[in-house]
C-alpha cells in the first residue's frame, strides 16, 4: 500500500497532517526517509514517525526445501504429511508454497511468507525456467524437442504452452525447461506423446538451484543474494 494511504489509515493523521510529515521528511520506512507519498509500504516494512515506531514490520521469511517423494505441496492435508510438516518454523500458516510439487514429485520447492516475491517467481510473464529432470516409460522420441518448443494445447485451460526446451540426455530421460507451472504440466506434455512420467524432480526455479546438500526432507533458509536474485 502506498505511504500515504497507510498514514492515513491510523486513527491519529489526517490527509492534511500525512502530506505535511512527508513534506517535512518525518517519516522512515525500513530506516530511509521517505518524501514520495506513492512508496510502498509492506507487512515487512518498518515504519517510523520521528523516532516513534508506526509498524515495527514482519520479518520476511524464505526457505530452499528438498522435497521427498510422498508428500503433499500443500499446507494442510488430512491423510498425507505435508511439506509444511518437514519444517521445524514458528508460525507456519504464514507460509505458502511458490510453485506445487505432485505427491510424487522430488527437488526444489521454495517457501515463504512473501506473496510479492512467490509470484514473481512464479508467474508465466515474468519467464524464470522451471528446470525438471525427467524420466519416462517410453523412449523420449525425436518429434518430442520441437513439440514441447512450439507450444501444446491444453484444452481445460484453453491455451497453448510457452514454449519449453527439451534436452534429451538419454533413451528415456531429459531435462525440460518450462516457464509455466499449468497442473501437471510435465506429465501432461509427455502425455501427449502417450509416455508416462515415471520420475520427475525440479532441479532449479528461475536462478535459484537446488542445493546437493540438502538431503530429501530438509530445507535450509534461503541467503540474502538468492532472496535479491528474484
Ligand atoms: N509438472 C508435473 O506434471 N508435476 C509436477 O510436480 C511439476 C510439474
Amino acid at each position: 500500500m502506498r505511504v500515504d494511504r497507510f498514514l492515513s489509515n491510523l486513527p491519529r493523521f489526517n490527509r492534511q497532517q500525512v502530506r505535511l510529515l512527508l513534506i517535512e521528511r518525518r517519516i522512515k520506512v525500513d530506516g530511509q526517509v521517505i518524501s514520495d507519498p506513492r512508496h510502498d509500504v509492506r507487512t515487512f516494512s518498518r515504519v517510523e514517525c520521528d523516532d516513534e515506531v508506526l509498524q515495527a514490520g514482519k520479518p520476511a521469511r524464505y526457505f530452499m526445501l528438498h522435497k521427498p517423494q510422498g508428500c503433499v505441496s500443500a499446507t494442510l492435508d488430512p491423510q498425507h504429511r505435508t511439506v509444511l510438516d518437514l519444517l521445524d518454523e514458528p508460525d507456519k500458516s504464514e507460509l505458502h508454497i511458490a510453485g506445487r510439487l505432485d505427491f510424487n514429485t522430488t527437488g526444489l520447492l521454495l517457501i515463504t511468507n512473501d506473496g510479492q516475491w512467490s509470484r514473481r517467481l512464479t508467474q508465466p510473464r515474468t519467464k524464470l525456467p522451471k528446470v525438471y529432470y525427467v524420466e519416462t516409460e517410453q523412449a523420449i522420441g525425436p518429434a518430442y524437442a520441437a513439440t514441447f518448443a512450439a507450444g501444446l494445447y491444453f484444452a481445460f485451460e484453453a491455451l497453448t504452452t510457452q514454449p519449453a526446451d527439451l534436452q534429451v540426455l538419454s533413451p528415456n530421460s531429459a531435462r525440460l525447461s518450462i516457464i509455466e507451472g499449468r497442473y501437471h504440466q510435465v506429465k501432461r506434455m509427455f502425455g501427449h506423446f502417450d509416455n508416462k512420467v515415471t520420475r520427475l524432480h525440479r532441479e532449479r526455479m528461475g536462478p535459484l538451484v537446488l542445493d546437493e546438500s540438502l538431503a530429501p526432507g530438509h530445507y535450509r533458509p534461503l541467503t540474502d543474494e538468492e532472496i535479491r536474485q528474484i
